[in-house]
């Protein structure tokens, strides 16, 4: 929920800014998913993963000096915004090499740091594809579900395995800013609820004016722009904790907003924007049951188990409901222990409820609530999936005592058990850097479709 972008890598390769580069073809990895239409009767699909552009080697488009280096841009190409990028250029990516990515029949394995011959990458980003020059737009709503399998078991406090969903442009934004010259191949386009501002490009322009280095992340910073869409968390989690979690905005679609306007994590009103930074979450541990969920309980994550989740219903009144299968045995979500607070899945009434036990701000509901979240889900939306950590809460509002000077008991604030001084990006990115999630066996369709 308090969603911070992973890190872009310093990287001494090639690709086009907003423009394409020649010095790495851009291969995109395949990976299989399933179209069902009925239980046992499911088509394969041949999909393809692309990299986020922010994770790629930005260069200048008649050589190779770099347009940004560290968290720094070149102040001669990307003097503003627009020179920015018709100078530069977004180069292909190294998948493996690079950063980590190997993408294999129906499965995808993201390693968390990745040492390459010319740069150390930090997590990544990445896009479920159509073609090689469109995102699958996916509709999960009225009545459909998504199913994937996922081994996090490699995956402790401090790291996001995250899979979700977006309200990006099919073509990255080409065809509306025709300064994007490279588009979804180079996973252009970016959106999400917190209004991301650390993205290099966004409209097909560069975030250059105004840009501020981040204090603790040698690959960041913070631009004047940011870049707003509905986003629909299926799965935030590592080993110790995980939530489900939509988050609504007033306008659904991909909307560049400005300086601290954007809301979200990167602004100092987090609540000033289109959309609803904190979402309405369903974390089995912080709604009162810490036995659901973890390594050796009910659902064990020191293996691999399915995640179902169901959108029934349409509109205000759409419930989301979640299933795990492992071993055979299909288990419902845990039940709300939360006194004031019914049932395992998210509804209204549970969001209505939910926020006024734990005393939490309900943006949702401002920001178009369940209605917007259908709304978006029907209208399709891009799958992504991705490793990260928290440069800005350590990620402890997922997995430990947030806010960490409260007491842990009080409704709301104990959201798993790792420690209150866990999740340090510069400790996890050392001490746990050959850590990794793999996403497989990813089936869409209608309910009871996919699983069972
Ligand atoms: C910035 O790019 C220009 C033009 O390619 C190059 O001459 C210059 O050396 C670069 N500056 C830095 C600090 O890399
Ligand atoms: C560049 O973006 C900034 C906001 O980040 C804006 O204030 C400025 O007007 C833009 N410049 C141009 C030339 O569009
Ligand atoms: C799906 O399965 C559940 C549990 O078996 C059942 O309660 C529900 O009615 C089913 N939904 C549909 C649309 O078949």
């Amino acid at each position: 929920m308090y969603r911070t972008l992973a890190i872009a890598t310093s990287i001494l390769a090639v690709a086009h800014g907003q423009l394409a580069g020649t010095q790495q073809t851009e291969t995109h990895p395949g990976m299989t998913w399933q179209q069902c239409t009925a239980k046992g009767s499911c088509q394969t699909k041949n999909g393809k993963i692309v990299l986020d552009s922010n994770w790629r080697w930005l260069h200048t488009k008649s050589g190779y000096d770099n347009c940004y280096t560290g968290n720094e841009w070149n102040s001669t190409l990307c003097a503003d915004n627009k020179s920015c990028a018709t100078n530069c250029a977004l180069d292909g990516a190294d998948y493996r090499g690079t950063y980590g990515i190997t993408a294999s029949g129906n499965s995808l394995q993201l390693k968390f740091v990745t040492e390459g011959s010319y740069s150390t990458n930090i997590g990544s980003r990445t896009y479920m594809m159509k073609d090689d020059s469109t995102y699958e737009m996916f509709k999960l709503a009225p009545d459909r579900e998504f199913t994937f399998d996922v081994d996090l078991s490699n995956l402790p406090c401090g790291l996001n395995g995250a899979l979700y969903f977006v309200s990006m442009d099919a073509d990255g934004g080409m065809k509306k800013y025709s300064s994007n010259k490279a588009g979804a191949k180079y996973g252009t386009g970016y959106c999400d609820a917190q209004c991301p501002r650390d993205l290099k490009f966004i409209n097909g322009e560069g975030n250059v004016e105004g840009w501020q280095q981040s204090s603790n992340d040698q690959n960041a910073g913070v631009g004047n722009h940011g870049s707003c869409c509905a986003e629909m968390d299926i799965w935030e989690a590592n080993s110790v904790s995980t939530a489900v979690t939509p988050h609504s905005c007033s306008t659904i679609g991909q909307t560049r907003c400005d300086g601290d306007g954007c809301g979200g994590t990167y602004s100092s009103d987090r609540y000033a924007g289109l959309c609803d930074p904190d979402g309405c979450d369903f974390n089995s541990y912080r709604m009162g049951d810490t036995t659901f969920y973890g390594k050796g309980k009910i659902v064990d994550t020191s293996k691999k188990f399915t995640v179902v989740t169901q959108f029934v219903g349409n509109g205000e009144s759409m419930e989301i409901k979640r299933f795990y299968v492992q071993n055979g045995e299909v288990i419902p979500n845990s039940q709300s222990k939360i006194e004031g607070v019914e049932g395992n899945s998210i509804t209204t009434q549970f969001c209505d409820a939910q926020k006024q036990a734990f005393g939490d701000t309900y943006t949702f509901k401002e920001k178009g609530g369940m209605a917007n979240m259908a709304k978006a889900l029907e209208g399709g939306m891009v799958l992504v999936m991705s490793l990260w950590d928290d440069h800005y809460a350590n990620m402890l509002w997922l997995d430990s005592t947030y806010p960490t000077d409260k007491d842990p008991s009080t409704p709301g604030v104990g959201r798993g058990e790792c420690e209150t001084t866990s999740g340090v990006p510069a400790d996890v990115e050392s001490q746990s850097a050959s850590a990794s999630v793999t996403y497989s066996n990813i089936r869409v369709g209608p309910l009871n479709s996919t699983f069972g």
